[in-house]
């Protein structure tokens, strides 16, 4: 009588196992690679999104120098929770020009994705040489060096051309620009007319409220008052988390 091929046959069978195993993992291998290849990006492009100007990029140097990514994240979930309290989930687009991304993966704080606007630049300047002066309960600590810290940007046209050879789009003009666009940022009556161009919706004043300096602070609260504003969501559908 002729034997039935059934599944017991296969699992009887080591070598048939591992064969038609293989087929199968290779399908399915095929089926999760090959699309990778095939599409131009996997990051969908989003309307806004630009590479920081040099102040924000200094200001994000000392985000990461101070390792604030170890109580901040700054990747919001798609979770209602979580797009009731910071706003909109986070999209690809934005951290597309971070190299390295700052999604981080602790929060001791409050995600930081979306904090720009949320508090002016003399809350940001208190809160940072002493966060318990704003927040009684805060357990994060103070930064206060960073207001009496001049900043050292003599690097920075190198610090854009770095980000360019990973992929950042800062063209020659830029890099070339990167101290003067830096400057006029950060001071008060300048002109800005080159900065905007390149770099659409740039806050450009102040910020720690010394304009006779260019410190640490103006550099990171210009980078924490720009995170997460340069998206027009109302642009988008931003209905689905709350019908
Ligand atoms: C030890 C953990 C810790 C570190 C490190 C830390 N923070 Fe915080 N941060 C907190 C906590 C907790 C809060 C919430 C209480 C408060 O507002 O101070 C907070 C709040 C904030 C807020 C206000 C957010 C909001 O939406 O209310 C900002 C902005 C901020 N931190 C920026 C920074 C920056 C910039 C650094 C690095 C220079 C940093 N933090 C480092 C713990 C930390």
């Amino acid at each position: 009588m002729k034997k039935k091929f059934t599944h017991a046959t296969i699992e009887k069978s080591p070598m048939l196992l591992l064969v038609l195993t293989l087929i199968v993992v290779a399908i399915g291998g095929l089926v999760e690679i090959v699309p990778t290849f095939l599409i131009k990006s996997t990051i969908e492009d989003v309307k806004g999104v630009r590479p920081y100007s040099p102040l924000e990029l200094a200001g994000r140097n000392i985000y990461i120098r101070e390792g604030c990514y170890a109580c901040h994240s700054k990747m919001i979930r798609s979770l209602r929770s979580e797009v009731e309290r910071y706003g909109h989930y986070s999209l690809a687009a934005e951290s597309k020009y971070d190299h390295p991304f700052q999604w981080g993966s602790k929060r001791t704080g409050p995600d930081l994705a979306r904090v720009g606007g949320k508090y002016s630049d003399e809350w940001h300047r208190l809160h940072m040489a002493d966060p318990r002066s704003v927040v009684p309960e805060s357990v994060m600590p103070g930064y206060p060096f960073l207001e009496t810290t001049p900043l050292n940007y003599r690097n920075i046209g190198g610090a854009l051309k770095a980000l360019s050879i990973a992929g950042v789009p800062y063209d020659a003009e830029a890099i070339e620009n990167a101290k003067a666009d830096l400057e006029a940022q950060a001071t008060p009556f300048a002109d800005t007319d080159q900065l905007m161009q390149r770099y659409p919706k740039a806050l450009a004043r102040d910020f720690d409220g010394n304009p006779a300096m260019i410190s640490e602070l103006d550099a990171l609260i210009a980078y924490l008052q720009m995170l997460g504003t340069l998206v027009d969501f109302n642009a988008y559908e931003t209905t689905d988390f709350k019908q």
